[in-house]
C-alpha cells in the first residue's frame, strides 16, 4: 500500500516537472547571453596542434650508420610529441604510387619538441630501398602522428626494463635510453643487443656514451657469428639473461618473428605474466603461395576503382600500387587505422586475427594484413 502511495506522489511530481519543462527552458534561453557561441574552442585548437593527423616534414640530414642502415633526421612543421618506443608513418609519392611505412623513432622525445625527429632505416623492401637509394636532404615527406604502445608504462611495467633487440630492432631502445638519460622517463634499462657481426652494430658509440653517463642504462652486445672482446657470443637466451638480470622485470622485444619464437621459450622459465612481455609488431610481408590475379573493386568516398591484386601481396599493397590514397599506420593489423568494410569476396589473414570481435562479426577487415583469395569488393575510408 505504502509502495503504491509513493509511486503516485513521484508520478505527480514528474508530471509537474514535465509541465514546467518548456517554460523553464524558454526562461533560461531568454536569460542567456546574446553573444554567439565561439566557432572553435582553445582545447580543440590545442588538440589539433598536438595531433594534426599528418604533417609535412623536410628531410634535413642523412647519416650512414652501417653498410645497410641509415638514420634520417626530419624537420617537422610543428612540435612533435611522442613517447620513447613509438613509431611514425613516413610516406611520399614514389613513381606515381603513394607509399608509406611505419618506422620506430630513434631520436629522443625531447628533440621532437624542437621539431626534429630521426628514423633509422635498414635497407629492405620497396620504400626503405627508395629512402636508402634516392632520398636526399630537402625532400618533403608526410609524417603521421606517433602511434604504438611499445613504451615503458610506469603503472603496468616493472621498474626494470630488459630490452632485447635484434639488428635494427635497437631503434626504439636507443630512443628509450636517451629519454632515461635526459630524465624524460625514470626506469632501469638493460639492453641485450644481438647482431651477427660487429660491423652490423648500430649506435655503438652513442649507446656506450649513454651507459657511461647513467647508472640506469646497461648495454650487453651479443654477436652470433663472431667472437670479439667486449661482446658476448651466441644468441640471447635464458643463461645470458640470468647472467645480467635479477629480480622483477618487464621484457621488451624488438626484432624478427623467428627471434620472438625463440625468445618465447627462453623467457618461459622466468614465468613473467603475459603483460610483462611486450613485442613490437612487424609489418606484414608477402605470403608464399602460387601467383594468382584478382580484381578488387574499391570504393573510396564517392569514387570506385578497379584494382589488380596478386594473391601473394596484401590488399593494402595492391591498393597502394594502384596509386590509391588509403589509410595505413602499423601495417601489422594492430592499430585498426586501415579498417575497411568487406562487401564481397574471400580473403586470408596473415597470422592471428587482431580485429575486434564486432569487426569480424559485421564484415570488416584490415587490408594491411589480409590477402585476397578471390575477386573482392571493399569500402575503404579516405586517407
Ligand atoms: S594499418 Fe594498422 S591495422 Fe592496418
Amino acid at each position: 500500500m505504502a509502495f503504491t502511495f509513493k509511486k503516485q506522489i513521484f508520478g505527480f511530481m514528474d508530471l509537474l516537472r514535465f509541465k514546467k519543462l518548456v517554460p523553464n527552458r524558454r526562461k533560461m534561453l531568454a536569460e542567456g547571453s546574446a553573444q554567439p557561441l565561439p566557432k572553435s574552442y582553445a582545447v580543440n585548437e590545442t588538440a589539433r596542434i598536438l595531433h594534426p593527423g599528418y604533417q609535412k616534414a623536410t628531410l634535413a640530414h642523412i647519416e650512414q650508420n652501417t653498410a645497410d642502415t641509415k638514420t634520417y633526421t626530419f624537420e617537422a612543421e610543428r612540435p612533435f610529441y611522442f613517447r620513447a618506443g613509438q613509431y611514425v608513418t613516413l610516406g611520399c609519392e614514389v613513381d606515381g604510387s603513394v607509399v608509406s611505412r611505419p618506422y620506430a623513432i630513434s631520436s629522443a622525445p625531447k628533440a621532437a619538441l624542437e621539431r626534429r625527429v630521426s628514423l633509422t632505416v635498414k635497407k629492405c623492401g620497396f620504400f626503405s630501398g627508395y629512402l636508402f637509394d634516392r632520398a636526399k636532404a630537402g625532400d618533403v615527406f608526410t609524417l603521421g602522428d606517433p602511434s604504438g604502445e611499445f613504451c615503458y608504462e610506469p603503472v603496468k611495467d616493472a621498474k626494470h626494463i630488459v630490452a632485447i633487440a635484434g639488428g635494427s630492432g635497437i631503434t626504439p631502445f636507443y630512443s628509450m635510453a636517451q629519454a632515461i638519460a635526459d630524465g624524460t622517463i625514470d626506469c632501469k634499462l638493460t639492453i641485450f643487443y644481438g647482431a651477427d657481426r660487429e660491423e652490423e652494430v648500430i649506435f655503438h658509440q652513442e649507446l656506450d656514451a649513454l651507459a657511461a653517463g647513467s647508472d640506469k642504462i646497461e648495454v650487453v652486445y651479443v654477436l652470433s657469428e663472431e667472437q670479439e672482446a667486449g661482446y658476448e657470443h651466441g644468441f640471447i637466451g635464458e643463461q645470458l639473461l640470468r647472467k645480467y638480470v635479477s629480480g622483477d622485470f618487464t621484457a621488451m622485444l624488438c626484432g624478427s618473428d623467428p627471434m620472438y619464437a625463440y625468445l618465447d621459450k627462453q623467457l618461459a622459465p622466468f614465468a613473467l605474466p603475459p603483460r610483462r612481455i611486450k613485442k613490437e609488431a612487424n609489418c606484414v610481408g608477402t605470403r608464399d603461395v602460387p601467383p594468382a590475379s584478382y580484381t578488387l573493386t574499391v570504393h573510396v568516398g564517392f569514387d570506385t576503382f578497379a584494382v589488380p591484386a596478386d594473391a601473394r601481396e596484401t590488399i593494402l599493397v595492391a591498393m597502394e600500387r594502384a596509386g590509391l590514397r588509403v589509410p595505413a599506420k602499423c601495417r601489422a593489423g594492430g592499430c585498426g587505422f586501415c579498417h575497411s568494410k568487406l562487401v564481397s569476396g574471400k580473403f586470408s589473414l596473415a597470422g592471428a586475427d587482431k580485429r575486434r570481435l564486432a569487426d569480424a562479426k559485421f564484415g570488416y577487415l584490415h587490408p594491411c594484413c589480409s590477402y585476397p583469395d578471390s575477386d573482392m569488393e571493399l569500402i575503404v575510408p579516405k586517407a
